[in-house]
Parts: C-alpha cells; structure tokens; sequence
C-alpha cells in the first residue's frame, strides 16, 4: 500500500455508499504510480494524484476552490485547446502547482477500441497525471492535470502516434458531438457521426485558432429525442426530422395492444402499470390529437403531426420515422450568462442533409457566422445577438423567408419595425405640408 502525505477525512467518506467513488479511484491512481509496475519514466509529478487529493480535501474544509484565476497556456500554431490552471497553495501541494487540462477530439459517437484508449493511457500516465474526464460536457475527452513543459510533448505524440488532434476551447468553434445516430440507432433521421465528423474536419481552422466574438458549439442529434441535448447545449443544432409518413406496421401494433410486446422496449418494466392500453398510452397522449385506434387499425394524419417522437418511442417495433429524412437546424442555445438562459429556436425547420453538405454550409453555417463574426460584439454569444438584433436580422443574412413554424405565437406588442421602402411616401416628410390641413 503506497503512503499518502495528506490526511483526507472529508472526502474518504465519500468512499462509501454503492455509486463508483471517483476517490476510491483517485487512491487507485497514486497506488499505481508510486508502485510503476511497468517501470513508467513518468514526466509529469509521480505525486500528484496524492496532491490532488489534498487540495481537494482542503476545498472542502473551506467551502472553496483552492485553484489560481485563469490560465493561458497552449501548443505552437492553435489559440485553444488547453485549459491552464495553478493551485494557489503550491507549498502545500506541489505536484499540483501546474495542473493543466488537455482537450482531446473524441471521435464521433464515443465509439473506441481498446487498443487506442490504451495508446491514450500509455501516453497520458507519462506525461500527465493519469486522470481524465471521460468525457467534457461538450464531448471531448479530458487530459486532467500535466505541467506546461509537457503540453508540446503530448500534442508531438497525440498527433505523431496516435494520429489523434485537440479538441477546441476560447472564442472558437468548439468541439462538435453527436449522439449515436444510425450506429445503433433505428431513430436516427441523418448520419450524425458523418455529419459531425465531417463538419469537424471542414471546420478545423476555425476550432483552433480563435477567430469569433466568443465561442460556439455544434451539436447533432439524429432525432427530436436530443440524446446529445443539441437543442439546449450548442449554438447551432442539428436535430434529424422526417416529411413524410409514420410507416405503420399494423401486425406489429396488435401485438403490443395483445401484450406479446412491451411498450417502450420494457423501459417502465419495473413497475407495474397495468396492461398496455394504447388508447390511454399513445393515441391520448399524442400532443395533437391526430392519432386513431379502432380497436384494429392505427391511423396518423400525418400534417398534423409534430414528430415529438412519442408514440414511436413506446411502440418502437411497430412504428417508424419516414423515409423523406433531412433535419431541422435551430441556433442561439446558450447557458445564463449574461442576458439569460435560451435554447435553440428555429431557423430551418427542414434540410437535406447529404453529402458534401454544401446547402447547410453555404445557406445556414457560413452566412451566420459571417454576421454574428462583423456585429456580434466581445463575448457575445450568436443567441445574445439575435435578441439584440432581432431574428429579422437573421433571417435576412440567411436569406430564409420568415414562415410561420419559426414562431410559437406571434407577437402581443405593436411595436412594429417597417423598413422605409415597404411605407409609400418613405420617412421624409415636410412639416408645412402638414399645416397646409392641421391648424397649429
Ligand atoms: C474553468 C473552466 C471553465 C469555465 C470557467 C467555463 C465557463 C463557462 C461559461 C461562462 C459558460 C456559459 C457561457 C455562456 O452562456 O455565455 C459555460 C458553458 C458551458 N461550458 Fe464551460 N467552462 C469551463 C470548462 C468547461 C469544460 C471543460 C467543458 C467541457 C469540455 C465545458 C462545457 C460547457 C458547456 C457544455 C456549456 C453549456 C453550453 C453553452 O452555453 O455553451 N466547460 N462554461
Ligand atoms: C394618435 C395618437 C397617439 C400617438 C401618435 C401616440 C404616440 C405615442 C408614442 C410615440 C409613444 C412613445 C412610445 C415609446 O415608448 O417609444 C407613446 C406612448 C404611450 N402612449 Fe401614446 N399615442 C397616441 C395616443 C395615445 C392614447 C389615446 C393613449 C391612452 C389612452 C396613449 C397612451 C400611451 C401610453 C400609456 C404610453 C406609454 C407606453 C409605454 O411606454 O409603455 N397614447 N404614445
Ligand atoms: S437523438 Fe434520436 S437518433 Fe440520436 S440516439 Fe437519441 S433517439 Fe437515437
Ligand atoms: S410523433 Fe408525436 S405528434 Fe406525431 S403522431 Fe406520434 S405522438 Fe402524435
């Protein structure tokens, strides 16, 4: 059993209880490295996993963090990608003085096989702390914790051996994710690993090297289920949607009605709700009403369904999205500050999404990031600029026409903007005219 410095009760309770400790987990760590059974010529503070306990245990004495403000650090030729940070208490626990993290461009969907996660943990037990973040909420994998002298060292490898880039961070596209998509999804409207990898690849200047007013996410969900929370969680979402028909396998709808399958896949199996009754289940919660069960046929009227994904969600193996597929895209999602929280609104409500994906590059991407990268001012996020500048605005750089799906409900005020050219007569007018009929 390897020694630790630092006495930790606080967190050593968090040791117990059924969930994985990620304390249990950190001990494990430093175990390893003061006992190097692969003899590793670590590079980076052989204690640092002991120090990181430490800080952490000190944190929660004093109810605050123990990290140094900020931190800018990097590798040759990007703007972004590491995220440099300082403990502010180095005497007390110097293998973390430095404690860099490093963001890693997962591949699309999460997919691995074993053999690069293991080139990845050869590469980070040496030159970093060992611990990671798998994954950031935006979808990288997460280096935590390496010193400055390191960071050129590790990109040498990531980029030399394992032919693995970094992932974005600053006032830059971010990394794009996706949820999983037709790798084992029947949902999936779109290709979302293609479709994300893709625009990852055609965007990477612009994910290196800032060169926005602030930063902005591509997120790509495969279906309105939002698995990768497109629509709250990235300034541009691609969610999959489809135009035609709910295909309907009726055979398949009696044998959920007759019991011989459960409902949502068994998702609420462990409870017991009764016999599956598709009137109370399905077709009464359809949020537009235009579903009908006879008793033997199930009937969608399909211009008044929103495609909410409901009733396929509880009868997978009887009803399927259509085979028109493209998606919507909605923009301006972004986290409270400054003006408030949003979620994506709608700009496109249909696209193809086909390859090269020219139409959504040409028509939707660039045109917005033209606009937002001229008037979206220091730290703007493109959701704080549509409401500053209005939806009007952005409709105009995209060249979409306003149509009534963009809106939830029209607007109560009449506060009205007209542009001069739709007003006959214009905005100059002369006032002696005016006196010519109105006595002062
Ligand atoms: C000390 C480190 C970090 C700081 C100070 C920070 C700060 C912020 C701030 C201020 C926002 C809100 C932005 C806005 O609405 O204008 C935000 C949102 C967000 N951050 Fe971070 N962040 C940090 C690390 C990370 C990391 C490591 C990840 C994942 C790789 C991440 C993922 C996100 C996500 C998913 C959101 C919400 C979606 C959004 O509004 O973009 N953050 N962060
Ligand atoms: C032809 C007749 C009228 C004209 C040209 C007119 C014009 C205006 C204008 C230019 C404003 C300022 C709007 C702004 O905040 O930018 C205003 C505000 C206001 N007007 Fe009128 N107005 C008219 C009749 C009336 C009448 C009849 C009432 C009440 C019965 C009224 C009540 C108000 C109120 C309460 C405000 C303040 C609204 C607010 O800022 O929240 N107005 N009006
Ligand atoms: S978002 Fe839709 S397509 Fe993607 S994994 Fe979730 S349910 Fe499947
Ligand atoms: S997808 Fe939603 S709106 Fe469309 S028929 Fe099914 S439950 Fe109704």
């Amino acid at each position: 059993m390897a020694e630790f410095k630092h006495k930790t009760p606080l967190i050593d309770q968090l040791e117990t209880g059924p969930w994985t400790s990620f304390v249990s987990d950190i001990k494990r760590e430093h175990e390893s490295r003061m006992a190097n059974p692969k003899g590793i010529d670590f590079q980076f503070e052989v204690e640092c996993c002991d120090d990181l306990l430490g800080v952490l245990e000190l944190s929660y004495e004093h109810g605050r963090t123990h990290w140094k403000h900020g931190g800018i650090v990097g590798v040759f030729g990007y703007g972004g990608g590491v995220i440099g940070r300082y403990c502010d208490q180095p005497e007390m626990f110097p293998a973390v003085a430095h404690f860099h993290t490093m963001r890693v461009n997962q591949p699309m969907g999460h997919f691995y096989t074993s053999e690069y996660l293991e080139q990845l943990m050869d590469l980070w037990e040496r030159r970093g702390s060992g611990l990671t973040n798998m994954h950031g909420a935006t979808g990288d994998i997460i280096f935590l914790g390496t010193s400055t002298p390191q960071l050129e060292e590790v990109f040498y490898e990531l980029t030399h051996n394992i032919n693995q880039d970094l992932g974005g961070s600053g006032s830059n596209l971010r990394t794009p994710s996706d949820c999983m998509g037709e790798s084992m999804c029947e949902f999936a409207c779109f290709d979302t690993q293609e479709f994300c990898y893709q625009m990852t690849m055609e965007y990477q200047d612009e994910l290196h090297r800032p060169a926005f007013p602030y930063k902005f996410k591509f997120k790509f969900d495969g279906c309105p289920n939002c698995c990768v929370a497109a629509i709250a969680r990235s300034d541009l979402s691609f969610i999959g949607t489809w135009r035609d028909d709910i295909r309907i396998d009726q055979e398949a709808v009696k044998a959920y009605v007759g019991g011989e399958i459960p409902p949502n896949g068994g998702a609420h199996a462990s409870r017991d709700w009764g016999a599956f009754d598709i009137q109370k289940e399905v077709v009464g919660l359809c949020p537009t009403g235009c579903m009908r069960w006879d008793g033997s046929k199930l009937e969608i009227n399909t211009p008044e369904c929103t495609r909410c994904m409901h009733c396929i969600n509880v009868m997978p193996r009887a009803l399927r999205v259509g085979l028109d597929k493209g998606c919507s895209v909605l923009a301006g999602a972004k986290a409270p500050i400054l003006d408030g929280a949003q979620m994506g609104t709608l700009i496109v409500p249909f696209i193809k999404v086909e390859e090269p994906y020219d139409e959504i590059k040409e028509t939707v991407i660039e045109p917005i990031w033209d606009w937002w990268m001229e008037e979206g001012k220091n730290r703007e996020r493109l959701g704080e600029l549509i409401k500053r500048q209005g939806m009007q605005k952005l409709l105009e750089v995209t060249g979409f026409k306003a149509i009534p799906q963009m809106i939830q409900e029209p607007r109560s005020n009449p506060y009205v903007f007209w542009k001069e050219d739709e007003v006959p007569g214009g905005w100059k007018r002369d006032i002696n005219e005016f006196r010519k009929y109105h006595q002062r």
